[in-house]
Formats: structure tokens, sequence, C-alpha cells
């Protein structure tokens, strides 16, 4: 009986020893609708045996996540994956950190050239475009506006078609003591009203040649003094309470009727569904104004060299579980965003989540699809930080549109 028992043991030891598939998740995913999206993945991950070690950096945007993140891969600390978007990917990339042949072989078992558009997968690969080095959850819009429904109709207020239409609110709305703006003013969050605000103003190829080509005649013209006209009239909507708070919080305002508008990703959206708050019932989502533009932020996990077969499993099932077909589903219904996979039905999605999805289509056909460099998808960080840091002072401050447009010109020039 002993030998059977012994015997018994010895055979399964070895996949004892190689374990579960275990991965350390950095994120900054750490509000209440984030937190609930990014817990499907979680328990996905438990279901299929693996152990999951957190670490999230809280702090909206991720700016404070991208420090820590930095400061492990420094010391030689990776963590097997890594919330990060755009650029970045192939930046940490050139520092040979980055493991692609995990991914990769994930990647091309499961087709995701098939499942994912062009210019999404494009985002995700390194090595030159050869390999997938990281896997897409989702795809987050930028220029929106979201309005508490009561505060606007019980002030004869319709979502604004125009920037022009949406002062005119914003002064009806303050004539009567009521904060027009909900507002977070922290370096990220005034560069995503920036952003909207540049696209709406300046039009789509505008957007391009400043925030995608950094054209200094662009970035210094008098059409970015007048979006930085805009930016100093949105300014004065929000309220005393405004510098430092968090983005979630200036949600809440929106939601509890304190503020009437707030100009947020669509991550905002998670907020209100994680309240159990209803699109056209208690809120209102329209498109910030512009001419067929979208500007698109996808959210994606990139894989770092990790020693350990536990660890390699890890970020493969990691990796094919974020594509899942289903997971992309739920994980986007929580998450406000619409699924990065083509093939997903919109079907169970809120009619915010299906204007996304049809308003994309139609800026691609339009030549408005454009990469936000607020949220990291059009610019490396340097350049991304030097633009992020003009339109913050400027917001912040009493510097003139004619000197923010010079000073965001000349930073952009320094960063280079
Ligand atoms: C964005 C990110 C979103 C959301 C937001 C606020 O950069 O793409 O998923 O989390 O920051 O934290």
């Amino acid at each position: 009986m002993k030998k059977i028992i012994i015997g018994f043991y010895i055979f399964l030891m070895p996949s004892f020893v190689n374990a579960a598939p275990t991965a350390e998740v950095l994120h900054w995913w750490t509000s209440g609708g984030e937190a609930k999206a990014l817990q499907v993945l979680k328990d996905d991950f438990a279901k299929a045996g693996g152990v999951w070690k957190d670490m999230p950096v809280a702090g909206g945007g991720g700016d404070a996540a991208m420090q820590t993140l930095k400061a492990r891969i420094v010391a030689n600390d990776a963590p097997a994956a890594a919330q990060i978007k755009g650029p970045t990917i192939q930046e940490y990339d050139d520092e040979g950190v980055v493991a692609p042949y995990n991914v990769d072989a994930v990647a091309k078992k499961e087709g995701w050239d098939k499942l994912l558009s062009k210019q999404v997968a494009s985002h995700m690969k390194c090595a030159n475009g050869k390999s997938y080095c990281a896997a897409p959850v989702n795809i987050h819009r930028i220029d929106w506006f979201w309005a508490n429904k009561k505060v606007l109709d019980s002030n004869g207020i319709k979502m604004p078609k125009s920037w022009a239409e949406f002062n005119n609110a914003a002064d009806k709305l303050q004539a009567k003591g009521i904060i027009p703006l909900a507002h977070g003013s922290q370096p990220w969050q005034d560069a995503t009203v920036f952003e909207a605000v540049a696209l709406g103003v300046g039009g789509n190829s505008f957007y391009k040649k400043a925030f995608v080509d950094l054209d200094p005649g662009t970035l210094n013209g008098s059409t970015m003094v007048k979006v930085f006209d805009q930016m100093r009239k949105l300014k004065g909507y929000t309220d005393a309470g405004s510098p430092g708070r968090d983005w979630n919080v200036a949600t809440g305002m929106v939601m509890e009727g304190k503020a009437a508008f707030q100009i947020m990703g669509d991550w905002a959206k998670g907020e209100f569904a994680a309240a159990g708050k209803k699109p056209n019932v208690d809120y209102m989502c329209s498109p910030t104004p512009s001419k067929n533009g979208y500007l698109y932020n996808v959210d994606s996990f990139i894989f770092y060299k990790n020693a350990g077969n536990d660890k390699v499993e890890g970020q493969k099932l990691l990796a094919s579980l974020m594509m899942g077909k289903n997971f992309q589903r739920v994980f986007n219904e929580y998450k406000g965003s619409i699924p990065a996979r083509l093939d997903v039905s919109m079907d169970t999605f809120d009619l915010c989540a299906k204007k996304s999805n049809a308003d994309l289509k139609n800026a691609g056909k339009k030549g408005g699809l454009l990469p936000s460099f607020a949220h990291g998808m059009a610019l490396r960080g340097a350049q991304k930080g030097a633009i992020q840091d003009v339109v913050t002072k400027h917001f912040n401050s009493d510097m003139s549109s004619k000197d923010a447009a010079k000073q965001l010109a000349s930073a952009v020039k320094a960063s280079l």
C-alpha cells in the first residue's frame, strides 16, 4: 500500500512542481468601474488555474503606474504583465525587455490578425511589426460629454452639438448656481479635455498635424490659439475644488446632480454602470463636437521577459484570456469601452457603446479615427509629457493662449 502511495505521489510530482501559471500584473484600475471590470479577468485567470499577483498603482490615466513600472524595469524586476498603451509598447521593446515570443505564439495559434483591425493589431506588435508583444482588451473613446439628465431637463438644455452651444448652456447653468463642468484638474485630465477640444475646434487634419506629426507651425498656429481660448472658457466653468480632484469623483458630481457635464473618456460610463445608472434615464452621453472625429485609446497589456515556466505559462494564459470572445464582451460592458475583437456582437451593449462602435466605423471611413495623445496612443512618453505639461500649466494659470501655443511648439522641439 505504502509503495502504491509513494508511486502515486512521485507520478504526480512533476506537474505539481511546474505548478500553476502565475502572473504579477501591474495596472491602475482601482476606481469602482475599473476594479469591477478587472475582476472579470482575475476570475477567468483563477478559473483556468492561474495565480494572479495584483500590483495596483492608483492614479487615473496611469502616470503614477508608468513611473512605478519604469523603476521596476530599471531594477531588473519586471512584472509578468503591465497595462501599457500605444508607442510606449515599442519603446520598451527597444530596451530589449519585452518578451514577444510568449504572446506571439498565442496570437498565431488563435489568429489574432483576423480578429483585430489592422490599426489595433499594429499597436500590439514589436520587432518592427513582426511579432505580437501585447494583448488588447478594448477600445475606449475619449471625446465624450457625460451629463446629468435631470439637471439638463430641468434647465431646458440639450446635449450640445457645437462648442458654442456648450458655452451657452454652461453660461445658463452657471447663472443659476449650477457647476457646469465637473473636472479634476490633474495634468492627464486637463490633457484629456484639451484633445477633445482640439479635435472639435481644429478638425481632424489639424489634430493629426499637431499631435501625431508634431508639425511646429500647427503647434504654434492661430488655430491652436483658438483651442487654448476654449480651454480658458472651460476653466471658468469648473468649480474651486477642481484642482487635484480624481476623475471618478468628478463623475460622481455629475451622477449626483452637483454638476451638469463632464468631458471624459468612456471609462466614466463604467462608473455610472457600477452605480446602476442607465443612459438616457439617469445620464446622457454624446460625443464632444467634431466633424466625424473619434479619439481612440486601446487598453492593452505588455509582457516582459520573466524567467520560470510558471511565469511563461501565466503570460500565455493571460494573453489568451484577454482576447477571449466572451471576456471581451463582459469586461467591456463593465469598463465602458467596446471590444477590440471585431467579432463580438454589440447586441447586449448599451446605447453609448453602440454609438461608439458605429462612430468608430464612420470615423474610419472619413479620416477622423485618430489616436489619443493624452492616453499615450499617438506619441512616445517624452513628447506626450511635453505637451501635457504646457496644457496643464496654461489651464492652471493666467497664461495667454498665444504664449501657450508658443510654449507648446518649443516644448515639443526640446523633447525630440
Ligand atoms: C485611461 C485608461 C482607461 C481608464 C482611464 C482612467 O488611460 O485607458 O482604461 O482606466 O485611464 O484611469
